[in-house]
């Protein structure tokens, strides 16, 4: 599970010195450890305990083709948001059966690719939507599967942005009205009704917040029971919250308390899973960070330490077009050198080099002093990393490598300035 720890005060993943593959593929650099993202796939599997499920890989997480072959290797379905995931999963070796389509504005030609293509089941969120997959399953002779988002209205706390599921988000159908829009999707021609889905959030850390989920799913299965309404499937979503502070030490580096979670993903499964077996549903979850984010770390070089007023900022060769979680959320992120010499520790902001203030990866952080030239890795950068990365200031996207045991492959160029 735990591939990154230092030996010989030098970082390593699966073993391998990150400050040679640092020098070998250049900076700034996402690595991946073969052997943590499987370890996650099968944590997450065994937590069923047996019992028959799927889990939907949410694409959006990552979807470096390299990666979802071998989480598709692991027998994991994909969730997937767009017609470029979809072609991305399939082309991975995802079988359709084990393929959702989520999100809340699928344009036409989406849902036809999504219908052609035998995909398990649609997660709508619209009666319009659920019409218009009707009509276009009509016309390519299709029968459209569909589960319906429910907007639960809780609080999955953490940042307003990766919260879904408040009344006054643009997510799923407000619950009271879920049985008035089944009843209508049952009565369409090409509509298939499966059941109902839920994603509430992200980085969800509390156990609570999953058990009310939980408990209001199941009490609507059996309301739309009592209704006449078939469900077969309920799909819980994701949001597993994953541990970001302290997942790495050293006798020489400021000590990181781990934030207050004792959860691990597999841990909520397990705690709602006997409510959600009393449905006697097809269970799905759609989990995207748990699978990915602990396998990843991003490399970045040091090009300037510079003092001022005070200050220090290290001016790193990464910013936030190849990691924009700190600047868009305020997400934290471990920071530690490639190699620990002992330096005694002081307060630095982590910069990149873009010209905007909310380019950074860290405010007032305490770091052993490092210099021009040396490495540093930010952890915990699997998940929505290089998904989030961009070409702001015309800056390529970074490399990709995968770790797999002592070999180190490139799983995706860097991008060249020709291809701006
Ligand atoms: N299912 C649906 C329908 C989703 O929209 C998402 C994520 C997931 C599953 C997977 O959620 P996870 O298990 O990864 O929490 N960019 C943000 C996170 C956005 C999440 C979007 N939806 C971040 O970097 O924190």
């Amino acid at each position: 599970m735990h591939e990154y720890t230092y030996s010989n005060n030098i970082l390593t993943g699966e073993g391998v010195e990150l400050r040679a593959v640092a020098l070998e593929f250049g900076t700034p650099l996402y690595v991946y450890s073969k052997q943590s993202l499987i370890d996650h796939c099968r944590h997450l599997e065994r937590a069923f305990e047996g019992h028959p499920h799927v889990t939907y890989y949410a694409v959006k997480a990552n979807a470096n083709r390299h990666l979802l072959r071998l989480i598709a290797g692991e027998g994991l379905g994909a969730d997937v948001g767009s017609r470029g995931e979809l072609y991305l999963a399939l082309e991975s070796g995802f079988p359709p059966e084990r393929i959702t389509y989520s999100g809340v504005g699928k344009r036409d030609d989406e849902i036809a690719y999504a219908l052609q293509r035998g995909i398990n089941a649609f997660n709508v969120e619209s009666v319009e939507e659920i019409e218009i997959i009707d009509q276009i399953a009509d016309r390519t002779g299709a029968k459209a599967r569909i589960l319906l988002r429910v907007n639960l209205d809780i609080d999955a706390g953490g940042h307003a942005y990766v919260s879904t599921s408040l009344r006054q988000n643009k997510f799923g159908i407000p619950r009271r009205q879920a049985a008035e829009v089944l009843r209508r999707a049952c009565a369409l021609h090409h509509i298939e009704v499966r059941g109902i889905h839920s994603h509430i959030g992200s980085q969800i850390t509390r156990g609570e917040t999953f058990l009310r989920a939980a408990e209001a799913l199941v009490a609507l299965v059996r309301e739309l029971r009592a209704a006449g309404i078939p469900v077969h499937d309920v799909d819980f979503g994701g949001g597993f919250g994953v541990q970001y502070r302290g997942y790495v030490s050293h006798p020489s580096l400021p000590a990181e308390e781990p934030e207050e979670m004792n959860l691990s993903a597999s841990t909520l499964i397990k705690a709602v899973l006997p409510m959600l077996r009393e449905t006697e549903c097809r269970i799905s979850i759609q989990p995207g960070r748990s699978v990915i984010a602990h396998a990843g770390v991003l490399l970045v070089k040091v090009l300037y330490r510079k003092e001022a007023d005070g200050k220090v900022f290290l001016v790193v060769d990464g910013g936030m077009n190849d990691l924009i979680r700190p600047s868009l959320y305020h997400s934290y992120h471990q920071i530690v050198p490639l190699v620990v010499e002992g330096h005694p520790h002081e307060m630095v902001d982590v910069v990149g080099p873009l010209c905007e203030s909310g380019d950074f990866f860290a405010l007032d952080r305490l770091l052993p002093r490092v210099f021009r030239g040396e490495y540093l890795a930010l952890l915990c950068t699997g998940a929505y990393g290089f998904a989030l990365s961009s070409n702001y200031n015309a800056r390529v996207r970074p490399a990709e490598v995968l770790i797999d045991g002592s070999s180190v492959q490139v799983i995706r160029n860097r991008e060249t300035i020709e291809q701006l």
